[in-house]
């Protein structure tokens, strides 16, 4: 595994990747608004880089873009990997570290999720303050890598202070909605059950999706500052549940996803 992270690490850099400071994942239907934003673009299709796991979700594009944000130079994952697709949880995480090998400081992720918040509405944002982590694997699991961290990493505070709070500020100027919650990870790739909503709504979730706690968990072992903004594409009311489809899902994301890209856009700029 270090070899492989490694290999891709020094691909990267020889194709330009040479000095990024912020790592940026977009997630389900959040693709292109915010790579719009980064100028000077290098393309890298996943395919070409070693040992990089390629998106088998066709929804989600696989290219590293690597540009100018701000002054910043930002390294946006164009769609990640999950669970569920089948890879591993080291294979889903490999992107993370490989960003940290390339020198980033912050990594800002984002995801689609379903709102299990009854005072929320389908479309608004959500701050991940903290998470619940329900998938059947980690990405920690076996030998730890003493150089990359340790062994029992702390999550006491797993989402950075610095940049929620930043988000926050950034969010009350601009007048963009911006909730603050917990968010639950789960295998899919099915969504949940009304049993499983209500479950999920009492043991303290407020989101509810497939991804991110398996990134953030990388990036707080190897010590990477982290945030992490859902999109509630869906309202998942146990007792007034209506049928969703991945279109619905990704139409909202896509309307929603201005309103993300400029909260990113300024935190960035803030750094
Ligand atoms: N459940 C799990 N993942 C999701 C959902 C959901 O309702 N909506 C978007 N991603």
């Amino acid at each position: 595994m270090i070899n492989q992270i490694r290999e891709a690490t020094d691909y990267l850099k020889r194709h330009g990747v040479t000095s990024p400071e912020v790592g940026v994942i977009l997630g389900t239907g959040l693709n292109n608004k915010f790579v719009e934003k980064i100028k000077n673009p290098v393309i890298i299709n996943y395919n070409s880089i070693p040992h990089f796991p390629i998106s088998t979700v066709e929804f989600h594009k696989g290219k590293l873009i690597y540009g100018d944000v701000k002054g910043k130079k930002v390294l946006a994952m164009q769609g990640r990997f999950h669970y569920y697709e089948g890879y591993s949880m080291q294979q889903i995480t490999l992107p993370v570290r490989v960003m940290k090998l390339l020198g980033v400081q912050y990594l800002l992720i984002s995801n689609a999720a379903g709102n299990l918040n009854l005072k929320w509405k389908k479309g608004q944002l959500m701050l991940l303050e903290d998470h619940i982590n329900l998938q059947p694997d980690n990405p920690l699991r076996g030998p730890n890598v003493e150089i990359f961290g340790p062994r029992f990493p702390d999550m006491s505070q797993p989402y950075s202070k610095k940049l929620n709070n930043r988000l926050i500020k950034i969010a009350k100027q601009r007048k963009i909605k911006l909730n603050q919650g917990v968010y639950v990870a789960v295998m899919g790739p099915n969504l949940e059950t009304r049993a499983e909503y209500r479950f999920l709504g009492r043991i303290g979730a407020d989101a509810v999706g497939m991804s991110t706690v398996p990134e953030v968990l990388v990036a707080n072992h190897m010590g990477l500052p982290c945030c992490a903004i859902s999109v509630l594409t869906d309202d998942c009311d146990p007792d007034n549940l209506k049928p969703v489809v991945l279109s619905d899902i990704i139409a909202i994301a896509g309307k929603t996803e201005g309103k993300l890209t400029e909260l990113y856009v300024e935190l960035i700029a803030s750094l």
